[in-house]
């Protein structure tokens, strides 16, 4: 039976790099891909026509779907709405309410893109390293939090930092069993020279770390790692992170790569539904030109394969098929370099699926 997949395109370049990922996927239909997508709106898209930015229907498509194709969401013309309304809210519930906790960030150079990132090419060339962000607790979600006026008459802004066990010890055997099926190293980064909480998040990979002996885990501060981050990625082999943490230092990497427009993304739960998206937001200022980036949405339907569909032959075929596009020389805007075959979103994804076969 063909799998359902629910297509949340959202807001400013997330309608053109999920119509060409959805492409990609169709073109496997000739080699035995059979999948169903269904468009819904999220996000900015979903509060202009419906004044919610996760309407019911969306949530109910998503709830009969076998995974979740997410393209972007967020206009600076939503920002001074107030919080529940704004268009991250409909990403931030998709989450809390699947239960995705495993949000996998995987930074590969490209051979192709060496030259591409910041930083030099002998730095960055051969990085293969795998952020797990943690996404559905810390201080995104705790609470209390507000803006008040307190005694002194002074407007207050707050947010709770806040993990219980679980909530670690899940996300930490997650990471331990990635580390396993890769070179072996976990470094948990934290802040508890300074915060209870991640005090906590310390000692708990700790206690889970008993379980695996093979698995070398070594703890760094976060302020730490994002320095390291940029002098020697290649000490990296799994980051695991809370998520707020997680969410900056996955930024920080995805440069590493050449451009934030080729890093792909999956939030998972417990039983393997995923959302699947690239990690780049809607970057409103060139949508609707052809001009993004469609690869980091392309290697997130191959992570979807790969993860929620049990389909690691064709995950595989698109992302040999991204290797050989770099190969030939196309790029978009964001990663173009001198002598390169500049081209636009639907230009790529035609390239892609001509270098599927
Ligand atoms: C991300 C984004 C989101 C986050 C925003 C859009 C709410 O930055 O997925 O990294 O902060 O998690
Ligand atoms: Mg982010």
């Amino acid at each position: 039976m063909a799998c359902a997949i629910a297509v949340l395109a959202g807001d400013g370049i997330g309608p053109e790099i999920c119509a060409v990922a959805v492409q990609v996927l169709e073109a496997l239909r000739d080699q035995g891909l059979e999948l169903v997508f269904n468009e819904a709106p999220v996000g900015g898209a979903a509060l202009e026509a419906h004044n919610d930015p996760l309407p019911p229907a969306t949530l109910a498509l998503c709830e009969q779907s076998d995974a979740i194709l997410f393209g972007a969401v967020g206009a600076p013309r939503y920002d001074a709405l107030p919080r529940p309304k704004r268009p991250e809210q409909g990403l931030l519930r998709l989450r809390k309410h699947f239960d995705l906790f495993a949000n996998l960030r995987p930074a590969t150079v490209f051979p192709e893109l060496a030259h591409a990132s910041t930083l030099k090419p002998e730095v960055v060339s051969g990085l293969d390293l795998l952020i797990l962000r943690e996404l559905t607790s810390d201080i995104y979600f705790g609470q209390p939090r507000g803006i008040h006026t307190n005694a002194q008459g002074l407007r207050e802004g707050f947010d709770t930092m806040r993990y219980n066990e679980e909530e670690v010890r899940r996300i930490a055997h997650v990471a331990f069993k990635a580390a396993q099926r890769r070179r072996r190293t976990l470094c948990s980064v934290d802040k508890a020279n300074v915060l209870e909480t991640t005090q906590l998040w310390r000692d708990v990979v700790e206690e889970v770390a008993g379980g695996y002996p093979e698995v070398k885990l070594t703890h760094m501060y976060v302020d730490n790692a994002a320095m390291q981050l940029v002098r020697d990625p290649q000490q990296f082999d799994v980051i695991v992170t809370g998520n707020m943490f997680g969410d900056i230092l996955s930024d920080e990497a995805s440069m590493l790569t050449g451009s934030i427009g080729m890093l792909p993304s999956a939030s998972l739960n417990a039983r393997n539904f995923g959302l699947y998206e690239p990690i780049h937001g809607s970057a409103p200022g060139i949508a609707g030109r052809d001009e993004a980036n469609p690869l980091a949405t392309i290697l997130s339907a191959a992570m979807m394969l790969r993860y929620s569909l049990e389909e690691a032959a064709h995950a595989d075929r698109i992302e040999h098929a991204v290797r050989k596009v770099l190969g030939q020389g196309y790029r978009t805007a964001d990663i173009q370099e001198p002598g390169c075959r500049v081209v636009g979103t639907a230009e790529m994804g035609r390239a892609v699926i001509a270098a599927l076969n």
